[in-house]
């Protein structure tokens, strides 16, 4: 097994600003909540947050561990936000979107507990799979079918403080 580079920190740093600019322009200076998946999303909403300029509150939820039987398809928030939703203005941050199920079933979560409104921000959007739901805010598109790491990203817990993101390649 190697690993292969498919974006660049530099690359990642240059649209997580551009990102931070879009979400500050769409929001004006209303405050949001805004609510990273665990555990994936860690690193890329730290970098976001520090490219957002209106005020902001920080939380977290985390979902049950994706587990390679994609058709399974049961996904349940394990880990709630102890900071209040009713009436808020929420970005859920995930780390990719495979099938979109995970920030499906939280979005729905947390309109049930009374968000004045939901957006999507992911870093990454695999285009292989079909969508439950679609990004509002998007970092990159990509076609990789492979599996990706770092930056967030993990196999089995390992490469998760890799600053790049890699896909994994195996080789007979
Ligand atoms: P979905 O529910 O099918 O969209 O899967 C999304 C979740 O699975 C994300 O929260 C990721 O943590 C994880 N995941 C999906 N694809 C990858 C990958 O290529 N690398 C690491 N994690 C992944
Ligand atoms: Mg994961």
């Amino acid at each position: 097994m190697r690993l292969e580079k498919v974006i660049d920190r530099k690359e990642i740093e240059k649209r997580v600003a551009e990102l931070g600019r879009e979400i500050s322009e769409f929001y004006g200076d209303r405050e949001i909540v805004v609510i990273g998946i665990l555990k994936g999303a860690f690193i890329f909403m730290a970098d976001l947050v520090r490219n957002i300029s209106i005020p902001m509150k920080l939380d977290f939820v985390r979902a049950s561990s994706y587990i390679g039987d994609r058709s399974s398809g049961s996904v349940e928030v394990v880990y709630t936000p102890s900071i209040s939703i009713k009436n808020e203005d929420i970005l859920l941050v995930e780390d990719i979107l495979d099938t979109g199920l995970t920030a499906h079933v939280i979005k729905n979560q947390l309109i049930k507990w009374g968000a004045r409104s939901v957006k999507l921000c992911a870093l990454i959007d695999r285009k292989t799979n079909r969508k439950e739901i679609t990004a509002d805010f998007l970092g990159f598109e990509l076609e990789d079918s492979r599996f990706l790491v770092g930056y967030g990203l993990d196999v089995n817990e390992k490469f998760r403080y890799l600053p790049d993101v890699f896909a994994i390649v195996n080789e007979d």
